[in-house]
């Protein structure tokens, strides 16, 4: 079928939600994503920040095929093994929790957003308020939506759920005066993602863990994003040397196939035999994924990889033209430009063949797979100096 067709088709059977690129992808190969004439392009969004395998990875291939003759879904109305297997794994790689599984990271995020208010009503005198950051991404849904915070996102959906508080991002005095009775939980991704890899002040993490201790609040973490290897640890509050109450999980956790975590700490592991469900959370296809996905970041050093091969990318960016700044942490970084040619230069760099994401008019942010090798980091921004030398249309 023509792209032109394509498109057509797409405009007339799709809710128009989605600005899409003019591509049309149809496979992929590690870092490389393949479009339907055959181009290649090198794959600097993966997925956004899903394929942390990359593209047809053999290991997750395999898994799904395996689970998919044997049993693709039950229900949580029985036990099925690859469930419990995964919920294990997750918790020896990230802290002493126990895990609810769905289907992405908004539902993750209405998990914890469900147990903090819960854990507010039975430790906190029916506290019920959470904090949050202004420019925060949690999802889609109607509370997750309201716990991010972007207003474009949410003002069209009013009346929003109750319930919810936002301060600058990184400012600890102000998540202080935000502080009430009222509170029961704060709200954080460890890096914001959305809105531009904005990385927070150093010791941030830690002052906020102290600040809900010594308030007897929960510190929700979102690392939708963050998590699985992305930024050189496992999970991002790992450089901080702090544990949150509750962790949410998702985009990566199935190198492509949809599952979201929710995973609680004892103190706030509050969630009882129907307060909470989903049909197909933690099926077995995806957790069979989900094992895949970790045996494979483990067995490939994937990890620690991240560290290293993100900081390459960040010493490459630097040398684009009209650069202002290159932020972010392993393998999840942005490239801010001067001047406004953030959402032209995603569109050229196809071109060129090379994908990134423009989060805004001035940024670029690269999140792509941890099996990258350092060669096709080179070669991709030296594909996007290209794209930046030629005229726009
Ligand atoms: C930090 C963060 N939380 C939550 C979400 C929502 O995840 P999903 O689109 O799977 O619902 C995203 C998606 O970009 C995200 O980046």
């Amino acid at each position: 079928m023509s792209a032109e067709k394509l498109a057509e088709l797409e405009h007339s059977y799709l809710m128009g939600t989605f600005k899409r690129l003019p591509i049309t992808l149809a496979s992929g190969h590690g870092a490389v994503a393949v479009d339907s004439e055959g181009r290649e392009y090198l794959d600097l969004v993966g997925g956004l920040a899903v394929n942390v395998l990359g593209h047809a990875h053999p290991a997750v291939a395999q898994a799904v095929a395996e689970q998919a003759q044997r049993l693709i879904h039950a229900s949580n109305l029985y036990y099925t093994e690859p469930q419990v297997q995964l919920a294990k794994r997750l918790v020896e790689l990230a802290f002493p929790s126990r895990v609810f599984f769905c289907n992405s990271g908004a539902e993750a995020n209405e998990c914890a957003i469900k147990l903090a208010r819960k854990w507010g009503s039975l430790n906190r005198g029916g506290a019920h308020e959470i904090i949050g950051a202004e420019g925060a991404f949690h999802g889609r849904t109607l509370a997750t939506v309201t716990a991010g915070g972007t207003a474009k996102y949410k003002e069209p959906f009013a009346p929003l759920p109750e319930g919810f508080r936002h301060v600058p991002y990184g400012d600890l005095q102000a998540l202080k005066r935000m502080t009430s009775q009222r509170t029961a939980a704060v709200l954080l991704e460890p890096i914001l993602g959305e809105s531009g890899v904005v990385v927070p002040p150093a010791g941030f993490l830690k002052q906020v863990r102290e600040w809900c201790d010594e308030q007897n609040l929960l510190l929700i973490l979102d690392e939708v994003q963050t998590g699985l290897g992305r930024t050189g640890t496992w999970f991002a509050h790992q450089h901080e040397g702090i544990t949150p109450d509750v962790m949410t999980l998702a985009k990566g956790l199935g190198g492509g196939v949809p599952i979201g975590a929710c995973l609680a700490a004892p103190r706030a592991d509050v969630l009882e035999a129907g307060d909470h469900g989903s049909t197909f959370g933690g099926n077995p296809l995806a957790c069979a994924a989900g094992l895949a996905v970790l045996k494979t970041i483990e067995e490939e050093g994937l990890v620690e990889q991240s560290l290293e091969l993100g900081e390459l990318l960040q010493s490459e960016l630097a040398g684009l033209a009209g650069v202002s700044e290159v932020r972010g942490r392993g393998l999840m970084q942005a490239v801010v430009f001067t001047e406004p040619v953030a959402r032209d230069l995603q569109l050229k760099s196809l071109k060129h063949g090379v994908i990134v994401n423009a989060t805004d008019d001035h940024t670029l942010r690269l999140v792509p797979p941890l099996v990258i090798t350092a060669d096709q980091i080179e070669q991709a921004v030296g594909r996007l100096g290209a794209a930046q030398s030629e005229p726009s249309e």
